[in-house]
């Protein structure tokens, strides 16, 4: 199985040198293996937890979008999209509400500097703060267990927010009874560099000391990098490389002989403003080819907001079902979109039940499928050495019925998992209407299955 890892962006700001090295190339790097099934997304909705700034929070979104595109990041290999095309993240928000303890809010460490800020000034505790601030450790859970994401790679200001998704998730799991959510790891990237801004703190835009990636083009990026705060040895006078920001930055782009030979030349006594030319020329040899696709994007957003759409509907077709099964698990089970177990004991007619057929598989291995009352295929299970363990299967599935099974859809079809682990799929269907029918049907025989028990 892959190892599912999600992560989110806040669409406040436009990428810098700093974000770069630090998440989008190391992130983007990960996305390719093939041991993970990589969900990125832009925390929109988390945005406006921090800024009311509407143009700005419009422009981030563009920006981050074409910067993450630009630097590599395939849409077709990960799931790329926005928080807010996700209307079932909000839903599970509430959910989440219902069963996360305040007191654990209350510790939220944005929270309670908002608080100790406002109590040295004197003021009343929770002057200035929104319930959205508040709940943002709630909105960063449903973010995350929507998805039953195993690793949530972070920032370290970050970690309390995981920390209290695995609290959020078990609790609601101990409510209800049973493993609805993944409790996700935190990952924290040790070896990335942290770059130095312009000042030689790190870079940052509360600093406002940053080198921007793309945003006013090679020029800009010049302009910046001959800003970078040096010492005031002369050409000519050795320098230290190891307490030189230019060198910091210089290293997190090249390889260990350009470092060697940019470091000899610093201590050569290489001129500052010499150097900050070849830091300049460095750069650009990656930044270059990613700066001319993120212009051609930015200047065609309507590709952009076809790739999120798309993201989109890859990301809900998980996140539909889930909240399905998480509505039936709750109370607020729909009656248009499900066979009810009741009805299901009311009438079961003979002859008229779903059914399991075993056979053998060609390399003699034993499989079943499962059809529905009217014949229909609706499963077909993985293959097993034996037939005991086949049919030990057909028995957990139907005990369980609907609702203890985590239905989780491909996109264009679904999968049974049993403890984590796949254990029947569907077949694949002609679109998300005709997949989503299907996803009705078979959660109504199973619920049929598991009345006769
Ligand atoms: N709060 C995160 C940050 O500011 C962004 C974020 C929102 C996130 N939802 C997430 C990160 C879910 C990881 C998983 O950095």
């Amino acid at each position: 199985m892959k190892t599912r890892v999600l992560t989110g962006i806040t669409t406040t700001g436009t990428p810098h040198l700093g974000n770069y090295v630090g998440a989008i190339r190391p992130a983007v790097a990960a996305s390719r293996r093939d041991d993970v099934d990589a969900f990125y997304f832009m925390a929109d909705y988390h945005a406006l937890i921090k800024s009311d700034d509407a143009a700005r929070i419009e422009r981030s979104r563009l920006e981050i979008a074409a910067t993450w595109l630009a630097a590599g990041l395939d849409p077709q290999k990960v799931t790329f999209y926005r928080q807010s095309d996700i209307p079932e993240i909000p839903e599970l928000t509430w959910f989440l509400t219902c069963v996360a303890a305040k007191g654990l809010l209350n510790r939220a460490h944005a929270y309670k500097a908002a608080v100790d800020k406002n109590s040295a000034a004197g003021e009343d505790a929770d002057a200035g703060v929104t319930a959205g601030l508040y709940m943002y450790p709630v909105l960063m859970a449903a973010d995350i267990l929507a998805f039953n994401a195993h690793k949530v790679p972070v920032g370290r200001d970050q970690i309390q927010h995981v920390e209290m998704t695995r609290d959020i998730g078990q609790r609601f799991n101990h409510i209800y009874g049973r493993e609805f959510f993944v409790l996700p790891e935190v990952v924290i990237e040790e070896q990335v560099a942290t770059l130095p801004g312009l000042d030689g703190r790190k870079m940052s835009k509360s600093y406002d000391n940053t080198i921007p990636l793309f945003a006013g083009g090679q020029k800009h990026l010049r302009e910046t990098i001959m800003r970078i705060v040096t010492d005031s040895r002369l050409p000519g006078e050795a320098k230290d490389p190891d307490s030189s920001s230019l060198f910091t930055i210089f290293r997190a782009f090249a390889s260990e002989a350009e470092s060697a030979a940019f470091r000899q030349a610093l201590v050569d006594g290489l001129g500052w403003g010499e150097a900050k030319q070849v830091l300049f020329e460095r750069i650009e040899v990656d930044v270059a080819p990613m700066r001319d696709s993120y212009d051609a994007l930015i200047a065609r957003p309507g590709v952009i907001e076809e790739i999120l759409h798309e993201g989109a509907k890859k990301a809900r077709a998980i996140a539909a079902p889930k909240m399905a099964e998480l509505r039936d698990a709750i109370g607020l089970r729909s009656g248009a979109s499900s066979t009810p177990s009741a009805a299901a004991k009311a009438a079961p007619k003979a002859g008229k039940l779903p059914r399991f057929a075993s056979f053998r598989d060609g390399d003699g291995s034993f499989r079943f499928r499962l059809f529905s009352a009217e014949g229909e295929e609706l499963l077909l299970s993985k293959s097993f050495a034996d037939p005991k363990s086949a049919g030990a299967l057909q028995k957990r599935i139907k005990e369980l019925g609907a609702v203890a099974a985590v239905l989780q859809a491909q996109p264009l079809a679904l999968a049974l998992e049993l403890d984590g682990e796949e254990v029947a799929t569907t077949p694949t269907y002609g679109d998300e209407q005709a997949r989503d029918e299907a996803l009705a049907r078979l959660r109504g025989a199973l619920d049929q299955l598991a009345a006769q028990e």
